[in-house]
């Protein structure tokens, strides 16, 4: 067979697969034409000429350049309608793609900081989430993120704020500007969510050292590590995640964009799945990073020596490390073993 008709039934595999994605921000699923027609909408004035014109500014150097545009961008969701239409919209795009279940972050504190309360965004979700359940069979969680740039204190203000809408949190994580924003500066906060019952997650390693992620495991007690892709610099950071089966959830389009990695031939996703480390695909930000899930995998099978087993092995680790109960991964994974027996 060709290597390019072997690429293509390996894309072919993705598609039909079920997926979870457990890394993914909401506000980082705003595409230029929505932000374009709610920008519209409520009489702002954006720094752009046109649709062509957001997209072509998406060219980040690092992770501060991009959030100086996702915050900005951020600025014209206003209204119940407008959170509805960004959540509806991506949970779409997700039964096209065959994505499940998805676990989604969202930032409160980027719309409270702005006047936008809970009572805005919270029933915007709800009503997509419930609408998706029903009409789209896609299941959502979803993971209430703080902003590491800001205070503990307003993580903590931002915490009790969600108390009417906790029974729609399954988890609190931590985004944002990660250098010089410590795990260790949320203690606190990650205490009490563990104490209320809410699974924890945390952004580590991406830009910041392995230092980060020990701090996360061991100061914030995380259940998972989004990016972590530093960690191979650790090796006793490695044998832990390996026997502890920690989950890193892996954004390759991010990592390329934000300049984690120079070239996509060049990410660590297939040696750290070889090292028997518990990775899986994310999309992160894909209307800033140039693609959603599926997009993800076809650049890794473009550029790495994806076999069908790593694309099977990285799918079912998506659904082992989802906050599923063990029994709806348990069918989740028999579908994939009937689709792919090994
Ligand atoms: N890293 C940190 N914060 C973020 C990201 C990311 O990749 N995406 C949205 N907020
Ligand atoms: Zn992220």
């Amino acid at each position: 067979m060709s290597t390019y008709s072997k690429m293509s039934k390996l894309k072919q595999l993705i598609q039909q697969l079920p997926k979870a994605e457990l890394h993914l921000h909401i506000e980082g699923t705003l595409e230029p034409a929505l932000m374009w027609s709610l920008a519209k909408k409520h009489n702002i004035d954006l720094p752009f000429s046109s649709v062509e014109d957001i997209q072509n500014a998406y060219q980040f150097n690092n992770l501060q350049s991009f959030l100086d545009l996702y915050y900005q961008g951020a600025d014209v969701l206003r209204d119940q309608d407008d959170f509805f239409e960004l959540m509806w919209a991506y949970l779409c795009k997700c039964h096209e793609q065959n994505i499940v279940h998805t676990e989604i972050m969202f930032d409160p504190q980027t719309h409270t900081q702005r006047g936008i309360t809970y009572d805005v965004f919270m029933p915007g979700f709800a009503k997509a989430i419930d609408k998706a359940k029903t009409e789209l069979g896609v299941s959502v969680y979803l993971i209430l993120s703080f902003l590491r740039h800001l205070s503990e204190d307003s993580a903590i203000a931002t915490l009790q704020e969600a108390q009417p809408y906790y029974s729609m949190i399954t988890a609190v994580g931590l985004d944002s500007a990660e250098l010089n924003n410590p795990p260790s500066k949320f203690q606190r906060v990650f205490a009490s969510a563990g104490s209320l019952g809410f699974k924890l997650v945390a952004h580590a390693g991406e830009e910041g050292p392995p230092e980060y992620v020990w701090e996360a495991i061991n100061l914030l007690k995380v259940d998972r590590i989004d990016h972590g892709v530093r960690s191979i610099e650790d090796p006793k950071l490695m044998a832990y995640l390996k026997q502890h089966q920690v989950p890193l959830t892996v954004c390759p389009l991010s990592n390329l964009k934000l300049c984690v990695v120079d070239d996509m031939s060049e990410h660590n996703i297939v040696d750290l799945l070889n090292d028997g480390l518990c990775v899986m695909v994310n999309s992160d930000d894909p209307s800033y990073f140039g693609g959603y899930l599926n997009e993800n995998f076809y650049a890794l099978v473009d550029k790495l020596s994806l076999t069908e087993q790593d694309i099977v092995k990285l799918i079912s680790n998506s659904i082992s490390a989802s906050f599923l109960p063990e029994q709806q991964k348990h069918e989740w994974l028999t579908r994939i073993q009937h689709i792919c027996p090994s």
